[in-house]
């Protein structure tokens, strides 16, 4: 990761390397989350960057919410967080509704997007569906907001996994137009972190769907709270195809399910997809299931049984979550009144 952080091309030289990134407290984590997204959270921790993790609370309100269930969510991702490995010592850990400043920013970036670039994001396309005009406005304008998280601390590093690609193409947009219309160079030119053989972890049930909180069937998933016995059930029934297990990554061509199985075993195990084919290649998935259960279950199994521990007090959680804010507040207050006087508002 540090590597992606010291060979980006410049246009960020000004600003001191600072990664953000969120997720949203719409229901449980998944493994895909934690692949995809927490565990590169955790590596960059460790590698000495200021880093910054949020609970995107506002996000999640963008389609309706039950009210308790939300703050249930919010403080079971904020134990997520940290029985994954996430310190408060070292990580401002927050929720994004705490920080006033973030839907300050959003305000502003949504007189600078424009109406098409939201109208082409395939999250919304997705979402939305054939029923736009009954969509939520927040919904619509869920990038802009996005941009602002990111923007309002002046991050210069986002990792997410492969479905936020074009969200940060957007904020890296948002950003140019910023600077050109006030003639500044306030805002970063932010680079996406999408590393690693996880990015995109499909659904164990059908391997063109990606990994989610919200498909209806939890066949589909593993969840970062699903305990030894619930993992190997879901992946014994995992689907697959009959062959075996190819030796090289090329085999693995058309059999997504194949490859999302060896892509998760890859990630896992910190291994390369191609390493892992040499040792599995020849392989029946009734032996390989096997070894990816209890892969699965060393690796998964202490998290949520820390989570569970974690989130015995929640009073503790809410109060890590409010020094958290503070110290998110300390760095984005600052760019708020910056970006006011650079609009033109007056600040006496
Ligand atoms: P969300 O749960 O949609 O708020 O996503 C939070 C983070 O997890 C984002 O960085 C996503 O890109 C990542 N993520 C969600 N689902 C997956 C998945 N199936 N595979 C890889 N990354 C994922
Ligand atoms: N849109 C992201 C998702 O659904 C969550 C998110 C909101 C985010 N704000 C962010 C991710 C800022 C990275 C940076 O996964």
């Amino acid at each position: 990761m540090s590597d992606a952080v010291q060979t980006q091309s410049n246009p960020n030289a000004a600003f001191k390397p600072r990664v953000f990134s969120g997720i949203q407290p719409s229901g449980g984590l998944t493994l895909g989350n934690y692949l995809g997204a927490i565990r590169r959270f955790v590596e960059m921790q460790e590698s000495g960057i200021e880093t910054l993790y949020c609970m995107v609370d506002l996000h999640a309100i963008t389609v309706w919410q039950d009210p308790e269930k939300l703050r249930h969510n919010t403080r079971e991702l904020a134990a997520g967080f940290m029985a994954a490995g996430l310190d408060p010592k070292k990580s401002i850990l927050f929720n994004q509704s705490q920080v006033p400043e973030h839907a300050q920013l959003g305000w502003v970036f949504n007189c600078v997007a424009r109406m098409g670039w939201m109208g082409r994001m395939t999250q919304w396309k997705d979402k939305a569906g054939k029923n736009a005009e009954q969509a939520s406005l927040g919904l619509f304008a869920y990038p802009s907001l996005m941009a602002a998280d990111i923007l309002i601390y002046h991050a210069t590093h986002v990792p997410v996994g492969e479905d936020q690609k074009q969200h940060l193409e957007l904020t890296r947009d948002i950003a140019t137009k910023f600077n050109h219309d006030y003639g500044v160079d306030f805002f970063p030119i932010t680079e996406p972190v999408i590393e690693g053989a996880a990015t995109r972890v499909m659904s164990l049930r059908d391997g063109s769907k990606k990994m989610s909180k919200s498909d209806p069937s939890d066949m589909s998933r593993i969840n970062m709270t699903d305990g030894a016995e619930d993992i190997a059930k879901k992946i014994r029934k995992a689907k697959t195809d009959p062959e075996a297990l190819p030796s090289d990554a090329k085999g693995l061509e058309g059999r997504p399910e194949a490859r999302n199985l060896v892509n998760i075993y890859a990630a896992l195990s910190n291994q390369s997809v191609e390493k892992v084919l040499a040792d599995v290649g020849g392989k029946q998935f009734s032996e390989f299931k096997p070894m990816l259960i209890d892969l699965a279950v060393s690796e998964l199994a202490p998290i949520s049984t820390e989570m569970s521990r974690l989130m015995n007090d929640p009073a503790e959680i809410d109060r890590m979550l409010g020094l958290g804010a503070q110290n998110a507040r300390a760095i984005a207050a600052p760019i708020l009144e910056k970006t006011y006087e650079i609009v033109g508002m007056i600040r006496s």
